[in-house]
């Protein structure tokens, strides 16, 4: 193949049932060979309408679709079925046939030779880790799980490309459907397989697409892949559908500490007097200065602590003041970085740029309130007193370098 050739698209379709009930209307939309798309919307949305156009179950009342660059509307809509493998939510399997029958019904209509079809059965049941001889069972003899993974299965068994799939594990337990998530992911990548995927769970869509379309009432509002859609949901439908807590949570993922620092900490020139920084500590109201050259560059802290000890011996704040301190960069990622502050205990640290000027601080207390209330639920109980105010609390503990 020369160029990659996107393996569906929809070129302005609509489809209006009988009676003048407008599903969907223009439908614009192209998935790449190798995609899995999630479509994900409320219920009545569209989403099983658009999944279905695609193998012609209904046909569009305007507008195109293209499969692999040909108008399906000029395609023998059963042999084109039959290049579609098609998972849904009651799993679909013939009571009357052996799973072997099943998962064979593709291939034999497609005039597979019997020792092909055996050798393809055997191995896709193996890949779903159930044993060769359950080939010969009947489907009201497995569980529901174990149902849907031959469902699955079955769709891939005619080596089909495209595989759609609509809300094929919405009936299963958490634990079964988990697995099976995981298994249609990874014979997805393995194989090299285009899923359309129908869901009501965005749980499930975030896990599993490389692009999420989002629907609402018969229209795409929103086709991104996952990262971009939890930074940048395209209107409050959208932010509604993920949910504020994924909203804050996909927050930390890609706010970086320069975003939410405090910006105006209390700094001191190393050649200041200590009688002068024992006056600016009383203005401000906090208990430790951070050290700045003229220039701006990070240089160390003093605390009120080692400034009553060393009140008499010293002179200048350059004397007294730490030089190890631990300080992070204003382009570091909020989730790299909250673990660390935490853990090591520091109730703030200086936040600096690429080239080591002091830029703000991010301190403890408010991360702590971000953190604990937003991110986690309000689990606080290290008795924080969640003072915002710059510094205005404990030192910064010494010996921590920048790493
Ligand atoms: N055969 C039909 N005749 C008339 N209207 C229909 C038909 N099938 C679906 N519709 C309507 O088309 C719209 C879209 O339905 P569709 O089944 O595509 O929604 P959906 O997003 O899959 O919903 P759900 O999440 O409930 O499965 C709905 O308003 C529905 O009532
Ligand atoms: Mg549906």
């Amino acid at each position: 193949m020369a160029t990659a050739q996107p393996i569906v698209q929809y070129l302005d379709v609509n489809k209006v049932y009988r009676g003048g009930n407008v599903a969907v209307e223009h439908i614009n939309l192209t998935i790449e060979r190798g995609d899995f798309v999630c479509l994900i919307g409320t219920s009545g949305s569209g989403k099983t309408t658009t999944m279905r156009m695609i193998n012609r179950m209904l046909e569009p009342t305007g507008g195109q679709i293209l499969f692999n660059g040909e108008d399906i509307h000029k395609k023998d809509p059963v042999k084109l079925r039959r290049q579609i493998g098609y998972v849904i939510q009651n799993i679909g399997l013939m009571p009357h046939m052996t799973l072997y029958e099943n998962i064979t019904l593709v291939p034999k209509l497609l005039k597979w030779p019997e020792a092909k079809r055996r050798a393809k059965a055997e191995s896709l049941i193996k890949m779903v880790e159930l044993p060769v001889d359950y080939l010969d069972r009947y489907p009201a003899e497995l569980s529901g799980g174990q149902q849907q993974r031959i469902g699955v299965i079955r769709a891939l068994a005619a080596d089909q490309d495209l595989i759609l799939m609509d809300e094929p594990f919405g009936a299963l337990d958490p634990i079964t459907r988990e697995s099976l998530q995981e298994l249609v992911k990874s014979l997805q990548e393995k194989l090299g397989k285009t899923v359309v995927f129908v869901t009501h769970d965005m749980d499930e869509a975030l896990k599993l697409a490389t692009k999420i379309v989002v629907m609402d009432g018969g229209h795409i509002i929103q086709n991104a892949t996952p990262a971009e859609l939890l930074q940048h949901p395209a209107n409050q439908f959208v932010r509604d559908l993920i949910g504020e807590e994924r909203l804050i949570q996909a927050r930390a993922d890609v706010t970086t500490v320069g975003a939410i620092m405090l910006k105006n900490p209390a700094v001191i020139t190393p050649g200041k007097s200590l009688p002068e920084a024992i006056a600016l500590m009383r203005k401000r109201r906090v208990d430790t200065l951070l050290v700045v050259d003229d220039n701006g560059y990070l240089k160390g802290f003093i605390d009120v602590e080692s400034l009553t000890h060393q009140y008499q011996k010293s002179t200048a704040v350059a004397d007294i003041m730490q030089t190890k301190l631990f300080y992070v960069q204003e382009t570091a990622l909020l989730r790299d970085s909250v673990d660390r502050i935490l853990k090591r205990g520091l109730k703030y640290v200086p936040v600096v740029d690429a080239d080591n000027k002091l830029r703000g601080i991010v301190t403890r207390a408010s991360l702590v309130d971000m953190v604990y209330d937003t991110i986690w639920g309000g689990d606080n109980d290290n008795g924080e007193s969640g003072n915002p105010a710059p510094v205005d609390q404990e030192p910064a503990e010494g010996g921590g370098v920048n790493e």
